[in-house]
């Protein structure tokens, strides 16, 4: 842990940390910056991890704090965070968690960007941009040929090459209103806790194989961003409850995790909210078993569910009008790597198809140029090629059509997609099909 340069190492851990969050204050104020001389991007260092507390717990309104410290000290490595330094000190970072993806029964190396923060004093000075490149030339080398993010400023990343490319439908309802017209068959309901976590991770493993967004989860981010929550009320974090779902026969089949939390007081009575943070089922009795228990949930006045854009819940229940749906974001997803990404992709088109596409990538320069994809017997491949392309695009389409979230001819059709032979757009989509319509619940 660094030290405030005379307190002679007498200070506790904690205090020192106060004491450098406060120094960090002053700096980032602007009132120390009039005579700045240096600027360096580079990835962080242990010691570099109090300042980016207090450089992103400010940029987003939070308060710096030596458990903020701690946390960071814990769960994230230092280098997987790239940081601007004016004149030695940070205003500025970039974190990249190393994940996989998957798409169509395999994984792809992918980069779960956030948080972006720069202090208010250094804003629209290039700092973010300039870390965003960086961040993308590090993933590259570290085999991470996705990256996605979430974030309120879809103009800022669309300038550097993440666009939407994956979305859910979130559905609200009052649990009491709700009746399912089908019954499934029977099983049981089990309460477990985090220490369960191998089982859940079982059914989502199944669960995932073969779709199309799912992430890889460590054992700690089962335990710290699934079986946990952010409580608006303390400002701190909560266990969540998770149940199982166990057909007649005692097999696992399904799991849901969730959280209540108080809405504000209208009158007598403090409505709350169920916020169903998982739901994974591989049955069609674990489905209906589950949303049954979540139905049961009839104090609450809200339920609120996030499912993929093909799920049909409200078709199966009595008075489909009382589940309000509302399109949800997912995150803007970045090709980082076209030759990687397209290669490492398998190929769930119908036929053997082939075709050469212009990929115009300025942030990104090495993907920039003429592709040759040839797919068939289950896998894609990509090569470089010189001349003319049959179809060109910048590398934010690269991104929805990668996923499946927008198909070839719609990019065309809006002008996404230049297209100088029009019957490549059929090998297009053939070369992009994908098994399920993108959707991942993991927010990062
Ligand atoms: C959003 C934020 C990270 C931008 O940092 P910054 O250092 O000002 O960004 P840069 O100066 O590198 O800007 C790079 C480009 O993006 C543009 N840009 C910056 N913020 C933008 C925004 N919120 N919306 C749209 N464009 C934005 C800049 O104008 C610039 O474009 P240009 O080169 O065409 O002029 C910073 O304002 C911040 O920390 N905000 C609070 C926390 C936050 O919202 N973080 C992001 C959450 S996803």
């Amino acid at each position: 842990m660094s030290q405030e340069p005379g307190d002679g190492g007498q200070k506790s851990e904690v205090a020192c940390t106060e004491c450098a969050l406060r120094s960090f204050d002053r700096w980032a104020s602007g009132s120390d910056n009039r005579f700045a001389m240096s600027v360096e991007y580079r990835p962080l260092t242990a010691d570099d991890l109090e300042q980016a507390v207090f450089v992103e717990s400010t940029a987003f309104y939070n308060r710096p704090t030596p458990e903020r410290v701690q946390q960071t000290r814990e769960f994230f490595p230092p280098e997987w965070t790239v940081g601007a330094f004016v004149d030695g000190r940070l205003v500025a970072d970039v974190r990249t968690i190393p994940m996989a993806r998957r798409i169509n029964g395999g994984a792809t190396g992918f980069g779960a960007v956030g948080p972006v923060a720069c202090v208010a004093a250094h804003r629209r000075q290039g700092h973010v941009g300039r870390l965003l490149r960086l961040a993308l030339e590090r993933m590259r080398e570290q085999g991470m040929a996705l990256s996605g993010l979430f974030t309120p400023h879809d103009a800022l990343y669309a300038r550097f090459g993440w666009e939407r490319a994956e979305a859910k439908k979130q559905y609200q309802m009052r649990p009491s209103d709700i009746r399912l017209r089908i019954k499934g068959g029977p099983g049981t309901v089990e309460a477990v806790g985090p220490d369960d976590w191998r089982r859940l991770d079982a059914l989502y493993r199944s669960y995932s194989e073969r779709r199309n967004g799912p992430i890889h989860r460590a054992e700690v981010w089962w335990r710290q961003s699934v079986l946990m929550h952010w409580e608006a009320a303390t400002g701190g974090r909560a266990p969540s409850d998770a149940y199982v779902w166990q057909s007649g026969t005692g097999v696992d089949e399904g799991y849901t995790v969730y959280h209540a939390q108080p809405l504000p007081r209208t009158a007598r009575f403090v409505p709350w909210e169920v916020d169903v943070r998982d739901f994974v089922t591989l049955s069609s009795d674990a489905y209906l078993g589950l949303w049954r228990h979540l139905l049961t949930h009839d104090i609450a006045t809200r339920l609120s569910n996030h499912m993929p854009l093909d799920d049909p819940f409200p078709d199966l229940v009595e008075d489909p009008r009382k589940v309000e749906v509302v399109r949800n974001e997912g995150p803007m997803i970045r090709i980082v790597d076209v030759e990687r990404a397209l290669g490492m992709r398998p190929y769930a088109g119908a036929r053997p198809v082939s075709f050469t596409m212009r990929v115009t990538d300025a942030t990104a320069p090495w993907n920039d140029g003429v592709w040759r994809i040839e797919a068939g017997e289950g896998m894609l491949r990509v090569a470089r090629q010189d001349g003319e392309a049959d179809l060109e695009m910048g590398a934010g389409t690269l991104a929805p059509l990668y996923t499946g979230y927008m198909r070839p001819d719609v990019a065309a059709g809006v002008g996404l997609l230049k297209v100088n032979r029009a019957e490549v757009i059929e090998e297009m989509s053939q070369a992009f099909a994908v098994t399920y319509p993108p959707f991942s619940n993991d927010w990062y």
